[in-house]
């Protein structure tokens, strides 16, 4: 029995960089549960052959040493291309005769990935559902939603209620790339895998959280999107939030799809939301030097490229506990990590060693691209009285585990082909984090919007953000990771 994706956007550049290879590491590494047919649909002309071959060269070029010639060609003899128009009904009806045929009318699993431009989803669901492609007698049918799932609280709602209509929620995976990254789902594991953690998850040894997703490439060719996106919709409404859900979420009371997601759900509904005035004081905006002359962005364009928020949890764990989120694009390096910062001894017992925030524990979970986590401790310094310094213990991805990380969507695409949602966001979850980020949207699109500092690239962000941080008697810890 075969499973079938169908992926529209096929000419895009999703495709050919990440889903098409990810799939053929699959089947390479023999994950794949059964044959797997793959059409790729869009409006550009191809045959089977010329999608095949124009593939082969952009997997070679992803895979890179992994690409082997005899496994691409046994891989590629189930992929197939069917041109067609999202916003074309009949097309649909082409299609789903032409996905029949391959299958031979056999039941299987099929995939619907859009990986498409936002303004195509309710179209390509509404086709979906009229050529009877959602109905699931001969087989599970399920849709998967790239993001930006909605603008706002009330496009995602509009979007999840369409959705509906045809697909019932058990079929809908609204993909978030971060959750398929092996260190996301590694702070279940180090949370709820071990016991040693959990009892100073809380309030009662933690000063504060940091989360941060920093960019050092600029906007690039994207720019035409991002412009109209900001960093908020691009990475604060999903990555970032996703990143806080893992970090502050009760265990589950088992490893399964909606208990995890009731879990990440609870945190988001206990985020206090920010009214306008602490929007003022609460966040920052920030545009790089020279993003108004990238091509595709207008030169009056106000779009921040930075954000930095401090949200509140309102419950029993984490009351009290700031969370900073920080993201922007051509900052110092690219880094992504989280930082537990507990807090320091109540007495300074060894008084040669300078005071502040040096001497209290933190974890710092490195999520990309120095994948590990080290925890941050004072060490009494050999031979120099009771002087301590900072060290630390160093878990590193490479060195323990040597071979290569898969990519995140490796992962994602498996689940969606077996059935397991727990790494895919659920309907209330998009809605209740756009009901974060919408105040502050509203608040930095008003007429009286605060200021957006400017940056220059390279940096970690506004200065002013910095001051900020030094204004509550805190840092941001800004290191960028050691490779290799
Ligand atoms: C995407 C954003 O979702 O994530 C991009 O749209 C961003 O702007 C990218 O560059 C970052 O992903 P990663 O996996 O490289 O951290």
């Amino acid at each position: 029995m075969a499973a079938t994706i169908v992926i529209f956007g096929a000419s895009g550049d999703l495709t050919g960089r990440k889903l098409i290879p990810a799939l053929y590491q699959l089947f390479r590494k023999g994950r794949l549960s059964s044959p797997l047919n793959i059409v790729g649909v869009s409006r550009t002309k191809f045959s089977h052959d010329e999608w095949r071959t124009e593939l082969a060269t952009s997997t070679e070029k992803f895979a890179g040493d992994s690409f082997d010639q005899e496994k691409w060609a046994q891989f590629a003899e189930r992929i197939y291309y069917q041109p067609g128009d999202i916003g074309q009904a009949e097309d649909f009806a082409a299609l789903a005769k032409f996905v029949d045929e391959i299958e031979g009318g056999e039941s299987g699993t099929r995939i619907y990935y859009l990986s498409t431009a936002p303004r195509f989803y309710l179209p390509a669901v509404e086709h979906l559902g009229q050529a009877g492609m959602a109905c699931e007698t001969n087989g599970p049918r399920r849709v998967v939603i790239e993001k930006p799932f909605g603008r706002d609280l009330k496009s995602a709602k509009e979007l999840n209620k369409a959705v509906h209509e045809v697909f019932a929620e058990h079929q809908v995976y609204r993909i978030d790339h971060y959750l398929g990254k092996e260190t996301v789902q590694n702070l279940l594991v180090l949370r709820f895998g071990n016991t040693i953690f959990e009892p100073i998850w809380n309030r009662n040894y933690i000063d504060h959280v940091q989360i941060t997703v920093a960019e050092e490439v600029e906007v690039g060719s994207r720019a035409g999107y991002y412009d109209s996106a900001g960093v908020v919709r691009d990475m604060v409404q999903n990555h970032l939030l996703q990143l806080l859900m893992v970090t502050a979420m009760e265990a589950p009371v088992r490893y399964e799809a909606d208990a995890i997601r009731n879990e990440k759900v609870k945190v988001l509904h206990a985020i206090r939301p920010l009214d306008a005035e602490q929007v003022r004081t609460d966040t920052f905006r920030g545009q790089y030097r020279g993003y108004t002359a990238s091509e595709g962005v207008k030169p009056t364009s106000r779009t921040p490229t930075f954000a930095a928020l401090k949200l509140g949890i309102d419950n029993w764990r984490w009351q009290g506990v700031p969370f900073y989120l920080r993201s922007g694009k051509a900052m110092s390096c690219r880094t992504t990590q989280i930082v537990i910062q507990f807090y320091a001894p109540p007495q300074k017992l060894f008084v040669d060693t300078p005071t502040g925030l040096g001497e209290a524990n933190r974890l710092v979970i490195q999520v990309q691209p120095a994948e590990g986590i080290q925890l941050h401790f004072q060490t009494k310094v050999p031979d120099a009285g009771m002087r301590m310094r900072q060290t630390d213990l160093n878990f590193n991805y490479q060195k323990e585990f040597r071979g290569v990380m898969p990519e995140a969507y490796e992962r994602l695409l498996l689940d969606a082909l077996e059935g397991d949602a727990s790494l895919f966001a659920r309907a209330d979850e998009v809605e209740a984090a756009w009901k974060i980020c919408d105040p502050i949207l509203e608040a930095w699109e008003a007429k009286d919007k605060p200021t957006l500092f400017m940056y220059d690239p390279g940096f970690w962000g506004p200065e002013e953000c910095l001051d900020w941080m030094t204004a509550q008697g805190r840092q941001w810890f800004d290191t960028c990771p050691l490779l290799g």
